[in-house]
């Protein structure tokens, strides 16, 4: 068995059920990069305070270089260790002797821990917006191709107003540009470095925290070291940002799920993302938007789990703490292949016009058009509704849609009613009449494409 960091006051080792309960290497070791990084950082800060030689810090920092390529290349130096920290200090030590302990002076697993944590989050937040980005060209994409497309619009999943496709689309690019500002911040809530702070608070040694901040990338430090080894917002925002993007992932997935049954049937997806069923022959079932769904209920899990850990701890580190890794491991694992096989996804959806030209004759998306070509004709909004209500409830009557009525049939519900109705009860004229900023005009939309457009290739760029 491994020497463990604090065997000194103890008689007796861990019990076998504790070691099961408590060691946490096997899910840590996924931070062993991070780990060898902050420990060459701080031996560079021991060697400036004077407490490694030149040739000592040359000896142990040419070690942990090592370790860090036969890391890349497997995992098997790790053993019984405790975490990643104590694997690493125990590997320096078998190399470097006394150095490998000395390693350790002036800074704790507690102020380790953490740092290595940020940057983690930090190199997290990169990968999530880059496949953030690629979602948002696959939306753009499918918009321009589909500009123009009319298709119906819902409130309570009822039929409400027509409004372009792309629209629809564009819809869920403004969701994903927030949740792409919210990594955007996260990134800077993680971006500052904790060593320093040592077990809790601060440390003898007088070490470079500005040095050792730069050289690990981090812009600025932590400015209480209660606060430093106790924090855990920064996991928290990023699972509450991946929170918020899974939930926009699952809402897009429900509407996919529900466009792609045959019972509306108003697009269908590729073959490699649907399957077929083991025993219903004729079936095509939309998995992958299913899983997406229900991972995001994992992910949501994830938050409401570290936040209820954090909130009765009192200050500073407790070991309750460890139990943040697991969480944000899989919550950013199950985002970026969430977001990832999304996009795939995406791009073999294929629109079935005649579904949705189908669609659109259904539920009187034009009645609001005629209560608005009331009042253009001078009649209060609220007399044009009541009725425009009364003629939707005739046209039920005869087995026809609003916008089928005759002339003479509308004349009866009001005299303003003129020969022009009809340019009005139109699905184009209906989606024209949207032209605001941020409505479904067709300029408007194509406006906004642009717009779309040019923020991906901004964002791409980093501005
Ligand atoms: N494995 C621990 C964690 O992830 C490292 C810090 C341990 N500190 C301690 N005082 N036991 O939180």
């Amino acid at each position: 068995m491994s020497k463990k960091l604090w065997g000194g006051r103890f008689k007796k080792g861990l019990a076998e059920s504790a070691i099961k309960l408590s060691f946490s290497v096997d899910i840590d070791k996924r931070l062993v990069q991070y780990d060898i990084k902050v420990n060459r950082a701080h031996a560079k800060a021991l060697l400036a305070a004077g407490i490694f030689s030149k040739p000592e810090f040359t000896k142990v920092d040419k070690c942990l270089d090592v370790l860090s390529k036969k890391f890349e290349k497997s995992d098997d130096l790790i053993a019984d260790d405790e975490d990643i920290h104590s694997c690493i200090e125990r590997l320096v030590t078998e190399v470097c002797g006394d150095l490998g302990k000395k390693l350790h002076t002036g800074k704790s697993r507690n102020d380790q821990v953490i740092t290595d944590t940020r940057l983690f989050v930090k190199d997290e937040c990169v990968r999530v917006k880059k496949n953030i980005n690629a979602l948002q060209k696959a939306l753009v994409q499918l918009a321009e191709k589909h500009h123009g497309l009319i298709f119906p619009g819902f409130t309570h999943f009822q039929p409400a107003l027509p409004i372009l496709f792309s629209h629809h689309i564009l819809a869920y690019f403004e969701k994903f540009k927030r949740d792409f500002r919210r990594f955007e911040t996260t990134f800077e809530t993680s971006d500052v470095c904790a060593l320093g702070a040592g077990a809790m608070a601060g440390n003898n040694y007088g070490l470079d925290r500005e040095g050792v901040a730069k050289k690990l990338g981090f812009s600025s430090l932590t400015l209480n070291s209660m606060d430093a080894v106790s924090d855990r917002d920064f996991i928290l925002e990023f699972l509450s940002a991946a929170s918020f993007c899974m939930t926009h992932l699952s809402r897009f997935c429900e509407e996919i799920i529900v466009w792609n049954s045959p019972i509306l049937g108003f697009i269908s997806l590729g073959d490699d993302f649907t399957t077929g069923s083991s025993i219903m022959p004729q079936k095509k079932n939309p998995d992958m938007a299913e899983l997406i769904r229900g991972k995001s209920g994992r992910v949501m899990g994830h938050l409401v789990s570290l936040q209820t850990i954090l909130k009765g701890l009192p200050l500073t580190y407790n070991r309750d703490l460890q139990e943040d890794k697991e969480l944000l491991f899989d919550t950013t694992d199950t985002l970026n292949d969430s977001l990832e096989c999304f996009t795939d996804m995406i791009k073999t959806l294929k629109v079935n016009k005649v579904a949705v030209a189908v669609a659109l004759r259904q539920g009187h998306l034009l009645a609001t058009d005629f209560a608005d070509y009331l009042v253009g004709k001078g009649v209060p909004f609220r007399d044009s509704h009541e009725i425009t209500g009364k003629a939707v409830m005739f046209a039920i009557e005869k087995g026809c849609q609003i916008d089928e009525l005759t002339l003479q049939d509308l004349q009866q519900f009001s005299k303003k009613v003129e020969q022009d109705v009809h340019e009005a009860l139109c699905l184009e004229s209906s989606v024209k009449a949207k032209n605001i900023i941020g409505g479904t005009n067709q300029s408007q939309v194509a406006k906004q494409i642009k717009q779309a457009k040019a923020w991906t290739l901004r964002a791409t760029k980093g501005k």
